[in-house]
C-alpha cells in the first residue's frame, strides 16, 4: 500500500482496541521468565557447544604472533577461531570496524578469537591460555586534543547556513556563546548480545538478540560471502537494545564461524566486560552554541557546531539535528565536525543526535532566558515556528510544542519556581526546578506484514519486526484486532523471524508507527479477500464482532475461512509526505530536584513529560516507554560516562559495577501526559514515534534544575558532585 496522501477516516479511528491501555501480551512471559532470550534457546538445536570471545588487548596496531597450543590442549576444547582459520570475511554494510580482528587491530577489545568448548567454564579457562603478541601503533584517543588540533567541516556533511549567521550574531543585542560537552556512553542493556548458530549444510540458522532482522541478515550474508537466502535469523524476544543491537555484532559472526569450525551448534554471549569496547557506544561530543536575540527575546541568530570522534568510515554524532528545526530565527548555522579517533566505534544509542544535542541546546536556551530576564518557558514559546526555518514553505505536519510547554508548566506548578537560583531550601537540600523542550524526528520507513485468518476465525500476524521491550507484539495485535473486528485475544503475533515479511524494525522510535501501518496494509488486503469470499463489496464491508457485515447480512469470519486459511501480505510504502511536511514529535520536560548543600549530591524529586506524538496506540506501553526514557535522561545528566584511558585507548569502566545507570531508588515520581493528537501525514495509523522523545531534553531539564537549585552552571556532563562541591552556596 502506498501512502502518499494524508490519511482520511479509516477503521483505526474506531479506537475500540487501538488506543486502549492494554497490558502487554508478552508481559506474563516476561514476568515468569518464560520469554526465551537467544542464549536460553536450549530447545532449538541439540548438542550446543559454548563459545568465549577474546578481545584485543591493544587499541591499534597488529598481532605479531598467536600461540594457541595450550588453549587447544585444554580440557573440553573443540575449536578455536581466529583470523588465521576464519577464511576470507567481508564486512557488513553497517559495520565500521571488522568484527573479527587480526592481524590488524582497529580498536581495543576487537574480537580476535573465539574458543569453543564443551562447557562455558572450559571455554573461559582455555581462552585464558591463549598467548598473543602485539605491536601497538601510534593512535589518537583524545577528542578534546583532536578538536584543538583543528577539525573542520567535512565533504560528507558541509555546514548548513540560512541568512547571514555571523553578521546577525555580531549585531544581536543579547548574545550567548558557550561550549558544552557530553561523554562517551554505553547502551548498558540488561541482556548482553547473544547468539546460537547451527549450520545445516550450506545454510545457517541463527537465534540472536537483534533490533533489525533484515539489516543483520543481509550483513551476515555479506560478511560470510553467501546468499542471504542461506541465512535465517530469529530474534523474537530482546532484553533491551538501545541502538547497541541495530547491527550484526561479533557474538553473531563468531558463533556462526565457531559452529562451522566445530561442526556443531555454538552459543555465544558477549561477556559483559567486553560490551563497552567490543560493540558500539554513543560518542562524546563537544558542542559550541551561539544564540543572538533581540532584547524582547526573539532569536535572530542561532548557531550550533558539534564535534565528535570516530574510527575511519564512522559517522559523526548528529547532535545539531534539532537545532535546525526547533526554534525560529532568520540566520542560522549548523555543522558537524568529525575527528578521527581510534576508540571503539561510535554509533546510534538511545535517540542519537537529539539526545546529546538537546543536552547542550536546551541548557543554552535556559542561559539565554536568564540573560534576557525571561521565563524559560516563555522564551521558548516566543521562538516557536510552525515551519521548517530553512524552508518556510515546508510546514510541520503537526507541531504542538507550545501546548506541551504550557500544559506542562501548569501541571508541574512552574509558577512556584523562584527564578532566582539558590533560594529554596528544604533542610539540607537546595531545591530547584528546571525544564526543557523535547524534540525528536518521526521517520517513515517501509514496513511489511502478513496476516492469516484461520478456520476458527483467529488472526495471525507475521513480520520480522522486533519487540525490544517496547510493546510491538501488543500494538501490532491491537492493529490487527481493530482492522479485522476481532477481540485482541483472537490475534497471535509472531515476530523477529527473517522468513517473515521485512518490517521497519526497531530503532530511532520509528518502530511503532511504521510496523503497525504495515499490519494495517496487510489487513486491508485480507479484508478485501474476506469481503470477496463472503460476496460483499470490499468498500461496504464492516468488520466487527468476529464477523464481516454489509447491509443486513453478517457472516462470521470463521465461516468465511471455512474452506481453509486466508492469507494476505502487504507493506506500507511512503510517498513524499515526509519531504513535503516536517514530521517531528514534541515534549515539555519538567524536573524538580534537590542538591545536598554539603556534598553536592543531586536527588531527583519529581519529573513530568508532556508529549505530542500523534495517536498514542497504547497509552500504557507508551507511558512505559516514556518513563524508561526519562530515566535514561537522568542517567545521562547525572551518572553515565565511559571514562577514556587516553594512553591505551579504551573505556576503563567497562562493566555494570563501574558504568553507572539509575536504579529504582534514583527515580522518584514520574508523570507522563500525552496530548490528544492524530497526525494524518504520518501513516494510516496517524501515529508517530514516542519512545525516544521521552529522553530528548530530560538531561538539560536536570541541568537547568541544578542551576536553579544552586546557581551553578555545569556545561560538562555528567553533573557529578565533584563538579558542584567547590562552588556550592555557603551552608547556613
Ligand atoms: Mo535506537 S538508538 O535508533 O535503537
Amino acid at each position: 500500500m502506498r501512502f502518499d496522501t494524508p490519511a482520511t477516516t479509516n477503521p483505526i479511528d474506531r479506537m475500540k482496541v487501538v488506543g486502549q491501555p492494554l497490558d502487554r501480551i508478552d508481559g506474563p512471559l516476561k514476568t515468569t521468565g518464560t520469554a526465551p532470550y537467544a542464549y536460553e534457546r536450549h530447545d532449538v538445536v541439540p548438542d550446543q557447544a559454548y563459545g568465549w570471545i577474546v578481545g584485543s588487548a591493544i587499541a591499534s596496531g597488529r598481532i605479531t604472533a598467536m600461540d594457541l597450543r595450550a588453549a587447544r590442549a585444554a580440557p573440553g576444547v573443540i575449536a578455536i577461531v581466529t583470523h588465521e582459520n576464519a577464511g576470507h570475511l567481508g564486512k557488513g554494510a553497517r559495520n565500521v570496524a571488522h568484527l573479527l580482528g587480526g592481524p590488524e587491530i582497529e580498536h581495543y577489545h576487537q574480537a580476535i578469537a573465539l574458543v569453543v568448548a564443551e562447557s562455558f567454564e572450559q571455554a573461559r579457562a582455555a581462552a585464558a591460555l591463549l598467548r598473543v603478541e602485539y605491536e601497538a601503533s601510534e593512535a589518537k584517543f583524545d577528542l578534546a586534543a583532536a578538536k584543538a588540533a583543528g577539525v573542520g567541516p567535512s565533504e560528507d556533511s558541509p555546514d548548513k547556513t540560512v541568512g547571514d549567521f555571523a553578521r546577525a550574531f555580531d549585531a544581536a543585542p543579547v548574545r550567548l556563546d558557550e561550549t558544552y560537552s557530553t561523554p562517551d556512553q554505553s547502551h548498558a542493556m540488561m541482556e548482553p548480545h547473544a547468539t546460537i548458530a547451527a549450520w545445516d549444510g550450506d545454510r545457517v540458522d541463527v537465534w540472536l538478540s537483534n533490533q533489525m532482522v533484515a539489516w543483520t541478515t543481509g550483513d551476515l550474508a555479506k560478511t560470510l560471502g553467501i546468499p542471504k537466502e542461506k541465512v535465517r535469523l530469529r530474534s523474537p524476544y530482546i532484553g533491551g537494545g538501545f541502538g547497541g543491537k541495530l547491527f550484526l555484532r561479533s557474538d553473531t559472526l563468531l558463533a556462526v564461524l565457531g559452529a562451522r569450525e566445530a561442526k556443531r551448534p555454538v552459543k555465544v554471549a558477549l561477556q559483559r566486560p567486553l560490551i563497552a569496547n567490543n560493540t558500539t557506544h554513543r560518542p562524546a561530543t563537544i558542542q559550541r552554541i551561539r544564540i543572538g536575540a533581540t532584547r524582547d527575546g526573539k532569536i535572530t541568530a542561532i548557531g550550533h557546531e558539534s564535534c565528535s570522534g570516530n574510527l575511519p568510515d564512522g559517522k559523526p554524532e548528529e547532535a545539531v539535528q534539532q537545532t535546525e528545526l526547533l526554534y525560529a530565527g532568520a540566520n542560522r548555522l549548523t555543522g558537524l565536525r568529525l575527528a578521527r579517533l581510534d576508540l571503539p566505534e561510535g554509533n546510534a544509542m538511545r535517540a542519537p543526535g537529539e539526545a546529546p544535542g538537546l543536552m547542550a541546546l536546551e541548557v543554552a536556551m535556559d542561559e539565554m532566558a536568564e540573560k534576557l530576564g525571561l521565563d524559560p518557558v516563555e522564551f521558548r514559546i516566543r521562538n516557536d515556528t510552525q515551519v521548517d526555518p530553512a524552508h518556510p514553505d515546508r510546514p510541520f505536519s503537526k507541531r504542538q510544542l507550545v501546548e506541551c510547554l504550557r500544559l506542562g508548566a501548569e501541571r508541574f506548578g512552574w509558577d512556584k519556581r523562584d527564578p532566582r537560583p539558590g533560594q529554596r531550601r528544604d533542610g539540607r537540600w537546595l531545591v530547584g526546578m528546571g525544564m526543557a523542550a523535547g524534540f525528536r524526528n518521526n521517520l517513515l520507513m517501509k514496513s511489511g506484514a502478513r496476516v492469516r485468518l484461520d478456520r476458527q476465525g483467529r488472526v495471525t500476524v507475521e513480520s520480522d519486526m522486533t519487540d525490544i521491550g517496547t510493546g510491538s507484539y501488543t500494538i501490532m495485535a491491537q492493529t490487527a484486532a481493530e482492522m479485522m473486528g476481532v477481540p485482541v485475544g483472537e490475534v497471535t503475533v509472531r515476530l523477529g523471524d527473517s522468513s517473515f515479511p521485512v518490517s521497519a524494525g526497531s530503532g530511532g522510535q520509528w518502530g511503532a508507527n511504521n510496523a503497525t501501518a504495515g499490519v494495517y496494509a496487510a489487513c486491508v488486503r485480507l479484508r478485501e479477500t474476506v469481503a470477496q469470499k463472503a460476496g460483499f463489496n470490499a468498500g461496504d464491508a464492516v468488520f466487527a464482532e468476529g464477523a464481516v457485515q454489509a447491509g443486513n447480512r453478517s457472516v462470521p469470519l470463521s465461516e468465511v475461512a471455512r474452506d481453509g486459511e486466508l492469507v494476505a501480505e502487504d507493506a506500507i510504502e511512503y510517498g513524499d509526505l515526509g519531504k513535503r511536511y516536517q514530521q517531528s514529535t514534541f515534549a515539555g520536560h519538567f524536573v524538580e530536584l534537590g542538591v545536598d548543600a554539603a556534598t553536592g549530591e543531586t536527588r531527583i524529586r519529581r519529573m513530568l513529560a508532556v508529549c505530542a506524538a500523534g495517536r498514542i496506540l497504547n497509552p500504557k506501553s507508551a507511558r512505559s516507554q516514556v518513563i524508561g526514557a526519562m530515566t535514561m535522561g537522568v542517567g545521562a545528566a547525572l551518572m553515565e560516562a565511559l571514562e577514556v584511558d587516553k594512553r591505551r585507548g579504551f573505556f576503563a569502566n567497562h562493566d555494570l559495577a563501574s558504568y553507572e545507570v539509575p536504579v529504582h531508588a534514583d527515580i522518584p515520581h514520574q508523570e507522563v501526559v500525552f496530548l490528544d493528537e492524530t497526525d494524518p501525514m504520518s501513516s494510516p495509523m496517524k501515529a508517530k514515534g514516542v519512545g525516544e522523545l521521552g529522553l530528548c531534553g530530560v538531561g538539560a531539564a536536570v541541568a537547568n534544575a541544578i542551576h536553579n537549585a544552586t546557581g551553578i552552571r555545569v556545561r560538562d556532563y555528567p553533573i557529578t558532585l565533584d563538579k558542584l562541591i567547590d562552588r556550592l552556596p555557603a551552608s547556613v
